[in-house]
């Protein structure tokens, strides 16, 4: 079947996205977001972040990128390049016969780095801080995207300001 790929990402402005273990920030409107975003998909994602979510998620498939053959853990459909991810993902899809046709690029940088230039789009959350951190999204050419949403989230005692945005790949 023909899928979508969709980068789902919250980043900040200095485009970092954790610290190699874990997320920097807490945004409790951003999770909501996500589990709405990507629920009924297959979720695209490193060996690493599936360590630091440590289980599968609920309602989607956990496709888990390893150069580790013997790797497995339970709950997470190990594949072995992007190739053979994107067919079972695919292939999961089909299973579930909802008529969903996307596929999350679920992160982290490696993967993302790896990916994005089969995306179809991006769902990002841009949060107005500046940490530290070797996780990064990759710099995004403005003549290959369109960015066709944006929401403002103003601070909010500890949480930071942040945006919602989406952008589509550009028709060639
Ligand atoms: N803010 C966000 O939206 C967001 C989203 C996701 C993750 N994150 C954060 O990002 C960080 C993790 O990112 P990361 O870049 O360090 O790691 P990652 O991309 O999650 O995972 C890297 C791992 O993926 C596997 N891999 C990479 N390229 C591969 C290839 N070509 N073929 C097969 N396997 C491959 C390798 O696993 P093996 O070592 O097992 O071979 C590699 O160590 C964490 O801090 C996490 O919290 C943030």
């Amino acid at each position: 079947m023909n899928t979508k790929l969709v980068a789902v990402v919250a980043m900040a402005s200095n485009r970092v996205i954790g610290d190699g273990d874990d997320l920097l920030w807490h945004l409790p409107g951003d999770l909501k977001r996500v589990k709405q975003l990507t629920m009924g998909c297959p979720l695209i994602m490193g060996r690493k972040t599936w360590d630091s979510i440590g289980r599968p998620l609920p309602g989607r498939a956990s496709i888990v990128l390893t150069r580790d053959k013997n790797w497995q853990a339970e709950g997470a459909i190990v594949v072995h390049s992007l190739d053979e991810a994107l067919h079972k993902g695919a292939a999961w899809l089909a299973e579930q016969g909802t008529g969903e046709t996307r596929q999350i690029l679920f992160g982290g940088g490696q993967i993302y780095k790896m990916g994005l230039a089969l995306c179809d789009a991006i769902e990002m959350t841009e949060v107005d801080l500046a940490p530290i951190g070797p996780a990064m999204f990759p710099e995004i050419d403005a003549g290959h995207w369109h960015e066709t949403e944006r929401t403002q989230v103003p601070a909010d005692g500890d949480v930071p300001a942040h945006r919602f945005l989406r952008y589509e790949k550009a028709a060639n």
